[in-house]
């Protein structure tokens, strides 16, 4: 590729146009694809393409997102789809939540990004709603981008506080694809190639085995090492919304006061309300020492993370050297805008119940269906609107996610395999459109499962 800066400035001129246009002519549309194809595989990702093989399945043109309200998004080209991915959780308030949208257009109007001297407001405002609205003592709050910093930012406030290094984590666990967040997760796909991660040692465990956190928090203690922190999530999501037993919570916190390590709940996507709870703990009445949170935090409008714990915790945070841990452009003004907003709106719809809600009413209508073909499904899982369809195999779950997709539901595969699917639409979605989801639904089973025969 011959390198120009006057091509650059011409092509971002010719795209601006595009983004402040109101609406795009069919051929503007079909361009914007053929664009959208060339720029991915030329200089973005071609595997992305060659794997979503879905968005090219549905026909002569691949399906490029433009715009969204509530539960549903349309295309370059008009073609509406139902939105039961949320952007992996991202998306609770759905798309482009109007009161979202509106705080961060006045405050962009004002300052987007704060001077990094003085003392701005928002940050400090956003903190003290988080410290009102989490479990138990927590009180402080920094704030970064995404899920993985914030666990980034766990890892460090625990191993500084306890002076120990080792973690305690679950196979299958998701916590983000950083150094340290990915040392955590419980998946060789991501962990393997880039080979050694943290430096500390990382045990991993079965998830929802509360007598393996204890036994290994045990001969941790024996052996003298010392367990900084156990990371988890409430419910695994990526893993496919899966529920821990009962006793799993109550037990690791209690094992870890015990043995004097942190307890670390990775609420990036459970947390503000997603399984029917505001906070995924809060099913079994649990205190963390540190909760992480990102995605719906930022009302499906800004990128905004953060990690939280309580006074006693965050002294390490502030003493001797409170710039220890930043970050130039996390927690700024505009992200901030968009959380207070998000914020507001969950608490004032009470949108954990809505999740509740709906959960009750999709959960047994998908089980209808799994009992009804069982040659497809090996069950549901999941809490509130975290929702796990899980598949004999691979195969048949991809079957399923495309057919779905050719039918205008967009449902989340776990990133790598499809032998589970998520569904786990914006809170806000209708009930209408839950039917329409499950009507559509059935009607994909029943091409599956004749091809099955
Ligand atoms: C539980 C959990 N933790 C952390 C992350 C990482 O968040 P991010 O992708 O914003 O870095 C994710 C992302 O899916 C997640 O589900």
């Amino acid at each position: 590729m011959e390198k120009s800066l006057q091509d650059a400035q011409a092509y971002s001129d010719r795209w601006l146009d595009i983004i402040h246009a109101d609406e795009l002519a069919e051929d503007t549309g079909k361009w914007v694809i053929e664009e959208s194809l060339h720029n991915f595989g030329e200089h973005f990702n071609q595997g992305w393409l060659n794997y979503r093989k879905s968005v090219t399945e549905a026909g002569d043109w691949a399906m490029t997102e433009w715009s969204g309200c509530g539960a549903q998004f349309r295309d370059v080209l008009g073609r509406t789809f139902i939105d039961c991915l949320g952007g992996y959780g991202m998306l609770d308030l759905g798309w482009g939540h109007p009161e979202v949208v509106a705080a961060v257009k006045a405050q962009l109007g004002r300052s987007p990004m704060p001077s990094q001297e003085l003392i701005d407001p928002l940050r400090g405002v956003l903190a003290r709603l988080l410290a009102l609205i989490t479990p138990g003592d927590i009180q402080y709050s920094f704030f970064a981008a995404s899920g993985t910093e914030a666990n980034e930012g766990a890892i460090k406030l625990a191993k500084m506080y306890t002076h120990k290094s080792a973690f305690i984590t679950s196979v299958n666990a998701f916590h983000g694809k950083t150094m340290g967040s990915l040392s955590m997760m419980g998946k060789a796909d991501y962990r393997e190639p880039p080979g050694v991660l943290y430096g500390g040692p990382v045990y991993h465990v079965p998830f929802g085995d509360a007598g393996a956190v204890e036994r290994q928090l045990e001969i941790c203690h024996k052996t003298g090492v010392g367990v900084a922190g156990v990371i988890m999530e409430p419910i695994q999501g990526e893993a496919g919304a899966i529920v821990p037993p009962d006793d799993f919570w109550p037990r690791i916190r209690q094992a870890t006061r015990q043995y004097g390590a942190l307890l670390i709940a990775d609420e990036v996507q459970t947390g503000l309300g997603r399984t029917g709870k505001l906070w995924g703990v809060d099913h079994w009445d649990v205190q963390p020492d540190i909760l992480t949170m990102a995605k719906s935090l930022g009302g499906g409008v800004m990128p905004i993370s953060a990690f939280c714990s309580t006074p006693e915790i965050w002294q390490v945070m502030m003493y001797p050297n409170p710039f220890i841990h930043t970050t130039t452009t996390g927690g700024g003004a505009l992200a901030c805008s968009a959380a207070i907003a998000a914020i507001h709106v969950t608490l004032r719809e009470r949108l954990w119940e809505v999740a509740a809600q709906k959960g009750d009413y999709l959960k047994p209508r998908l089980e209808e269906l799994a009992g009804r073909y069982p040659d497809i499904f090996k069950g549901i899982t999941g809490k509130g609107l975290l929702l796990g369809m899980h598949f004999h195999d691979g195969h048949v779950g991809y079957r399923v996610s495309s057919g779905l997709f050719k039918r205008g539901v967009l449902v989340a595969g776990t990133l790598i395999s499809a032998n589970t699917v998520r569904i786990e639409p914006p809170l806000v979605i209708q009930y209408e459109e839950l039917d329409e989801v499950l009507n559509r639904l059935e009607d994909t089973l029943k091409e599956v499962n004749q091809s099955l025969d």
